[in-house]
């Protein structure tokens, strides 16, 4: 569809914000000239170079849905539903899913987060994040030169213990309803009887055989130097046995016995730290949910270790002091969304780390005075240095996403990750899985810039049990009469927070549909480095130069890929982001 139209908010059309800002000109996007219609209401659409058409239709489920960034594993969450199973179980069925059929991300080797939103109202929040091993020490990364190594993204020494199948379990235990058996067999039976290989699952690690040629599982991964063939059967025997275990014996499975021996065997080998000790004293943290709201909508988020639900809230909560709302694509729009993305990564960098090790000031962070104390550090005219932002509160001193609903109303949001595509590229032989290199999410020399150009303060440095801290901001968002509205959560790092927020803002905001508010383009702002990055295509170059004029670095840059379920009527859209692969589905 070369064009399409979506209402706006009506205080919007008529609002003259953009034309004053530093002499923008007034965004026209696509050429298109803001129709002022009875009520206020405003035309818009994409820019004509944005890759993604608006319009889309988001696959419908009218009882339960399942989006995930695996169609196989959103075919076992839906295969999961349709037993019977409640949102939790088919949750718990997706990681393990995952963990078969998406080892890129989704892997027992890593850890993550779960936001719930139970049918009776009762929410929950589960941190089953990776902790440091006890023989870690603050500068483990830094070698002679003063400067930090890549150990802390590649190799033994990168990985934290693993918290997902503890995590997965704790979930299940807890707000589950099947048997472990019940939940795990679709996993299972992937890995036993193997999935056929497609050009998603081959590309993967095509582009990532460098890493995976290092270690162990190039013979499973990289048979005979290639990558598997389009449309071999890709077995995993020695994954199903060891999730089999876990199927018999528990959490017990993995952390101890033969599993726990493979990974501490495999650590000694490579001069990794992570021991069997490490592996058994390990357990998830059940965690008091952040709950706000956005312009009279609820909002559920996760809270630290975790870092994705406090930046959130805290953005959320400056963007809310505006009353009106600038018209979507505008400089102004993007102007007060970085200045807010901005102020709140600056607190996040500085103070955010384990809540276990460091006292966080969350309430103040959260809170909608604090918001009106940023927004007047904000000109409407100029972008803040971010050299010139302080956190005005201190105390004492490669990733996938997926959510689940089910027809009673039940909503999991969860998060999971082993940092970089394939973690530390390090094999577990004879368990059959990659551990994670979530080490480098930790401030390895607090100051200096980690993977994603994130600089971190001391909150956040190395110490032993310490969880690192993380971006990952499952969110459920629900409507101003507190039913659940939308699921929303990602990969990428910072750039989840800042994919996640425009998804919510487009939706609250602009009205837009679930595929437009998931496809329209997006920008990040993430304090340092000082730059706001923008989609190419996604944002007219008059945008780009009135953005400049105000002083802004700006140049093209990546964004988080989501995925989502959004409230429809009579039931549930889901959705992955165009930007990468996945399968939304239900029944
Ligand atoms: O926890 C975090 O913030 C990172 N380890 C997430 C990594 C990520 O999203 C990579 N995705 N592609």
């Amino acid at each position: 569809m070369a064009f399409h139209t979506r209402l706006m908010l009506g205080t919007i059309a008529t609002m003259p914000a953009t034309l004053a800002i530093a002499g923008a000109a007034a965004v026209v996007l696509s050429g298109q000239q803001p129709t002022a219609r009875p009520g206020n209401v405003e035309l818009t659409t994409f820019p004509a170079e944005w890759t993604y058409r608006p319009g889309g239709e988001a696959p419908f489920a009218g009882h339960g849905m399942v989006a995930s960034n695996c169609a196989l594993a959103t075919e076992a969450g839906v295969e999961i539903l349709k037993a019977g199973g409640t949102a939790v179980d088919a949750a718990v069925t997706v990681g393990f899913a995952l963990a078969v059929a998406y080892p890129e991300a989704g892997n027992i080797g890593g850890g993550g987060y779960a936001v719930l939103r139970m049918a009776d109202g009762r929410t929950a929040a589960l941190d089953y994040r990776e902790t440091a091993p006890a023989a870690a020490s603050r500068n483990m990364f830094i070698g002679a030169d003063g400067k930090p190594t890549d150990a802390s993204l590649v190799g033994h020494r990168a990985s934290g213990v693993p918290g997902s199948v503890a995590g997965l379990l704790a979930l299940l235990e807890k707000h589950g309803t099947l048997t472990r058996r019940q939940v795990m067999a679709p996993a299972i039976r992937l890995a036993r009887e193997g999935f056929a290989v497609d050009g998603i699952f081959r590309t993967s690690i095509e582009q990532n055989a460098a890493l995976i040629k290092r270690f162990a599982g190039s013979a499973l991964f990289l048979p005979g130097g290639r990558p598997p063939e389009i449309g071999t059967r890709f077995v995993q025997a020695d994954l199903a046995a060891t999730l089999d275990r876990i199927a018999d014996a528990g959490a017990s499975g993995f952390y101890a016995g033969p599993v726990a021996a493979a990974m501490a065997t495999e650590m000694t080998r490579g001069g990794g730290v992570v021991t069997t000790a490490d592996l058994a004293v390990y357990k998830p943290a059940w965690r008091t949910p952040l709950v706000s709201s956005y312009r009279g909508h609820g909002l559920i988020a996760m809270p630290p270790s975790s870092s994705g639900g406090i930046t959130l809230i805290e953005t959320l909560n400056i963007l809310e002091t505006w009353s009106e709302v600038a018209p979507w694509g505008s400089a102004a729009a993007l102007h007060r969304l970085s200045s807010a993305f901005q102020r709140a990564f600056v607190d996040r960098n500085e103070t955010l780390a384990d809540p276990d090790f460091v006292k966080l000031p969350i309430g103040r962070l959260a809170s909608k005075a604090y918001a009106r104390e940023l927004r007047r550090t904000i000109d409407d005219a100029r972008a803040t240095p971010t050299k010139a932002l302080r956190p005005l509160t201190r105390e004492g001193h490669e990733t996938t996403n997926y959510a689940v609903v089910d027809r009673w109303g039940n909503a999991v949001a969860m998060t999971t990750t082993i940092n970089s595509l394939y973690g530390s590229g390090v094999w577990v032989p004879g368990a059959g899985f990659f551990l994670n290199n979530e080490m480098d999410d930790f401030a390895v020399q607090p100051g200096t810039p980690n993977q994603f150009g994130l600089v971190q303060g001391e909150s956040n440095a190395i110490t032993p049990g310490k969880r690192m801290l993380s971006a990952m901001a499952p969110t459920i968002v629900l409507d101003p009469k507190g039913s659940v509205l939308m699921l929303v959560g990602g990969r990428g790092g910072p750039r989840i927070i800042t994919a996640v927020i425009q998804a919510i803002v487009n939706v609250i905001d602009h009205r837009m549909s679930l595929a437009d508010a998931v496809g329209a383009p997006r920008v990040h702002h993430q304090a340092l480095p000082d730059v706001l990055e923008y989609e190419k295509g996604g944002v007219p170059s008059t945008v780009v130069d009135a953005l400049a004029a105000m002083g802004y670095v700006t140049k093209p840059g990546g964004t988080g890929s989501l995925t989502a379920i959004m409230r429809a009527k009579d039931g549930w859209q889901g959705l992955f982001d165009p930007r990468k692969h996945g399968l939304a589905a239900g029944y």
